[in-house]
């Protein structure tokens, strides 16, 4: 049986053949994307010519040391693929995201690709959202008014400040993260619209009909595509 590492590598070398000769695609965060800037960084090196539009600062640094060559959103008109990974992946290929506290950005480029690809280890795969709690980018001003607007309006059953070495966890794009515990997501659709709805928050980590398909590792060392759309 493959150690939790060894799953996820599986999975981030088996996207990185996605990655094709001219492309430009996003790049995603975490420990799973991790593996496929590794080997993407050899083929780098080996003369696949690439560009990587960065999902966060750490998969900047991350692609930086690899040697991937990365391109500003902004100059890019479209791109084909992003490539990402996720902390829950229900049926319907509907995910829960930001588990690393990057969902802005990565939503932002999930958004502008052609086709989002998520890659995980099996423990991902769910039957329903919400065990692993909902993160909320909200806006730091303010955000305690917001905590008490997601309770009062009964959204969801305890709502945690997100916090690294006791102080406030700040987003690369200066905002706060709101860890939002369910029981279960039924509606996603309402949850991510109700969110939404609240004044002073920026962007749920519900990715709902974004992602194409999923490049599943499992521990018996096999690697599942699923497609979704
Ligand atoms: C960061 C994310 C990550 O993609 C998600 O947390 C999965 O990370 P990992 O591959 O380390 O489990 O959404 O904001």
């Amino acid at each position: 049986m493959l150690t939790p590492e060894e799953i996820k590598k599986n999975a981030g070398l088996y996207a990185a053949d996605l990655v094709k000769q001219g492309m430009s695609f996003g790049l995603g965060t975490g420990s799973t994307v991790y593996w496929l800037i590794q080997e993407l960084g050899k083929r780098v090196a080996e003369g696949l010519e690439i560009r990587a539009i960065p999902t966060s600062l750490q998969t900047v640094q991350l692609a930086r040391e690899a040697g991937i060559p990365l391109a500003d959103l902004n100059d890019i008109d479209s791109f084909p693929l992003a490539i990402d990974g996720a902390d829950e992946i229900d049926p319907n290929g509907q995910l829960i995201k930001g588990g690393g506290g990057a969902l802005l950005q990565e939503k932002i480029v999930a958004a502008a690709a052609d086709k989002l690809v998520i890659i995980a280890d099996e423990s991902k795969l769910v039957s329903k959202l919400g065990a692993f709690p909902l993160p909320v980018e909200v806006i730091p001003f303010g955000y305690r008014q917001v905590t008490r607007r997601i309770l009062d309006s009964g959204l969801c059953r305890e709502v945690k400040l997100r916090e690294k070495n006791g102080q406030p966890f700040i987003t690369d794009h200066h905002h706060y993260i709101l860890d939002c515990k369910f029981e279960a997501i039924e509606h996603p659709l309402f949850i991510n619209a109700a969110f939404e709805n609240i004044t002073g928050v920026v962007e749920t980590g519900l990715f709902l009909g974004m992602a194409s398909q999923a490049i599943v590792g499992y521990a018996d060392g096999r690697v599942e595509v699923i497609q979704f759309i």
